[in-house]
């Protein structure tokens, strides 16, 4: 696999920001003396009051507790936004790409600050302080990256909530956070199509069990339904606010944000990242895996209600005061050459994006690429889930004209920055592999008996050994389950649920999830999720959920019911269940394929036997397998025969 070695291109050697040499000695200084290490580049961005301590962590299963410059102070707004302003006030900060290709609008610092401070003070007249938490429901305006910033700059925690997800998940989350503010807009515009926001948030309210207003950005002009003394126009608050308002100082671990994210069992959880330790990672983890010079125009398609919008489209590149382009719409609108178009429109140079979109425009044809000039591309990245080879080559040759290094970059929301990864002047490629921690990052291979494998080239489960400062440092609300997930399973590491290959060269391979999570498009989704929606339906007796090959997707979600006595299995009842589904969670977590069986493959003792069903699923039956501890047999036959996934 890997005799396919693209080294490192001259034209993007000879202005790197790190080579090899100098990647592996600050590599070798940062496991070796942590310290010192971020000691020194905690010094990359601007303390109110200095740190003296730099690391404070423990992995013990029995005191899990992570710090990072832990008596420093700070402001994560004043870092992105206030520091820059005499030397780059005029510069544009953000470059905003609407859906509609007539429609953008550039940013300056300058602009950013005054909009960020105005809607700080609203925020403040709505009621919220410090250590409050806010819940952001925003489309990809503008607005979006102000809501972030001003509640950094009052201290106050936001929790983005992805527009794709539906009232029942938005309402659980203003609860579980006790938000006293939710942002939204009245609707967003996606492909062309306007999304109901404002309508999903009053919807959700009807499930909010406290007190909380809604400030609404209006963004179509849509009539939507406000509520008296609940909520609130952005224009008719923030206009009037004042324009200054002092960032607050903020201690390296007082929390940022809040952000949900799906496992393998029970609801989602509530990832806490830090100030400090989270801003020094994001910021120079942007720096350094993108190869970010100052000048650059830096593009990464996500959307902020994930945690790569947090980190890559927000923090880190304004931090490092970048300019960064914000884009509401999707690659397929109005035609497949829209992210060639706006790469020539804005000149980008530096463009990351999700495996699946790749996937998606390969299918398109390359004449849609073809068309556009990307004469100013330098860097690319990928991100979200392992990317195929064939795609890969799609991107680098296509796309990249084979000048451009791909950064196939690892990480999570937990990680809050990237872990994994190529960096584009030190680092020769492999289609593939996501290749080489980056600085701070031990990555361990363990089998599964979570003894740490010696041997160079092996397969494993993919641990951490060590904290690292963009660390995610609890679980909101439940610190017993941040350690009972990530430290219980091999005491000691943290356990990220990815298995991996290393290479003979020590370069990583990430082969996927091991635990029960799939990877849908890029976006995570818990199986227990899923199923505790279906099984929520009247008509469901029980429900198993798995992943299966998806040539788009990455990933499809292959589902088996079991319905109760006497329902009947129709066409009608399964669009039903589609639907449900998207009511209970969100349209992300449509189902594909849906199985009616009549019974699941149990063990004696009741275990759904989820590795038959995912073979099953697969169209991969000829090798189920050990099948005699199976309580009976004979349901095997049944699923095989009416499985939905065949060639
Ligand atoms: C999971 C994390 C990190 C931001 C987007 C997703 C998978 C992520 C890669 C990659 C192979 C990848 C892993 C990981 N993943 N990047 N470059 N190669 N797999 O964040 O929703 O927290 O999902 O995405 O399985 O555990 P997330």
């Amino acid at each position: 696999m890997s005799e396919n070695v693209y080294p490192v291109p001259a034209n993007v050697a000879s202005h790197a920001l790190i080579d090899n040499d100098t990647y592996l000695s600050m590599y070798k200084q940062s496991i070796e003396d942590p310290n010192a290490f971020w000691a020194e580049h905690g010094k990359r961005i601007d303390w109110m009051k200095p740190f003296t301590k730099v690391k404070n962590s423990s992995y013990d299963y029995h005191n899990v507790s992570i710090k990072w410059f832990e008596d420093g102070e700070l402001n994560v707004s004043a870092n992105c936004i206030d520091r820059h302003l005499e030397s780059r006030g005029d510069q544009t900060a953000i470059i905003w790409e609407g859906d509609d290709p007539s429609d953008s609008e550039n940013i300056t610092y300058k602009q950013l600050h005054e909009r960020v401070c105005k809607l700080a003070n609203a925020y403040k007249e709505l009621g919220v302080a410090k250590g409050d938490r806010v819940i952001l429901y925003m489309p990809m305006i503008p607005e979006a990256a102000y809501a972030m910033l001003a509640c950094a700059r009052i201290g106050a925690i936001h929790s983005i909530v992805f527009g794709g997800f539906s009232p029942d998940a938005l309402a659980d989350r203003i609860n579980g956070s006790k938000a006293k503010l939710v942002v939204t807009a009245d609707q967003g515009l996606r492909g062309g199509r306007k999304v109901a926001l404002k309508t999903n948030v009053n919807a959700a309210f009807e499930k909010v069990d406290h007190d909380a207003k809604i400030l609404v950005v209006k963004r179509t002009g849509g009539d939507v339904p406000m509520t008296d003394g609940r909520d609130v126009w952005y224009d008719d608050i923030v206009g009037p606010a004042s324009a200054d308002c002092a960032p607050e100082p903020m201690n390296a671990e007082d929390p940022l944000f809040i952000l949900y994210t799906s496992g393998s069992t029970g609801m989602p959880k509530g990832v806490v990242h830090s100030t400090g330790g989270y801003l020094v990672y994001a910021s120079m983890t942007h720096q350094y895996v993108f190869d970010y010079h100052d000048g650059d125009v830096y593009w990464c398609t996500a959307d902020v209600g994930w945690v790569t919008g947090h980190s890559y489209i927000v923090y880190g590149p304004l931090a490092n005061g970048a300019t960064t382009v914000m884009f509401e719409g999707v690659p397929t609108y109005p035609t497949p050459s829209r992210f060639w178009d706006v790469c020539e429109k804005h000149k980008v140079n530096i463009f990351y994006t999700a495996p699946t979109a790749i996937r998606s425009l390969m299918g398109a044809g390359k004449e849609h690429v073809e068309k556009a000039d990307l004469s100013s591309l330098r860097i690319l990245g990928s991100v979200g889930e392992p990317i195929n080879p064939e795609a890969w080559k799609w991107y680098y040759e296509v796309v990249g004209k084979k000048n451009c290094p791909i950064v196939d970059t690892w990480w999570q929301t937990e990680t809050g920055g990237i872990m994994i990864t190529p960096l584009p002047g030190a680092t020769a490629l492999k289609p593939g592999s996501a290749t080489r921690p980056f600085f701070g990052v031990q990555p361990v291979m363990l089998d599964n008996e979570g003894n740490e494998i010696s041997e160079t080239e092996c397969e494993g489960i993919l641990c951490i050994a060590d904290s690292w400062p963009g660390q995610m440092r609890t679980v909101y609300g439940d610190h017993d389950r941040f350690v009972s997930t990530y430290f219980e399973t091999f005491k000691g590491y943290y356990f990220a649920g990815d298995g991996a290959r290393r290479d003979a060269d020590g370069d990583y391979w990430i082969t996927g999830r091991v635990d029960d999570v799939i990877n849908v498009s890029g976006h995570r989704m818990g199986t227990a999720e899923v199923e505790s929606a279906l099984v929520a339906h009247p008509k469901v007796s029980e429900a198993a959920v798995v992943g299966y090959p998806h040539d788009i997707k990455g990933q499809g979600i292959y589902v088996y019911v079991t319905l109760m006595e006497g329902e009947e299995e129709t066409e009608e009842l399964r669009k039903e269940l589609r639907n449900w589904v998207r009511h209970e969670i969100g349209p992300i977590a449509s189902p594909d394929l849906i199985q009616f069986a009549p019974g699941l493959p149990k063990t004696r003792s009741g275990k759904i036997m989820r590795r038959i069903l995912r073979k099953i699923a697969e169209d991969d039956f000829a090798a189920l397998g050990d099948t005699s501890t199976l309580a009976d047999p004979t349901v095997v036959e049944d699923l095989i025969d009416n499985r939905q996934n065949r060639d």
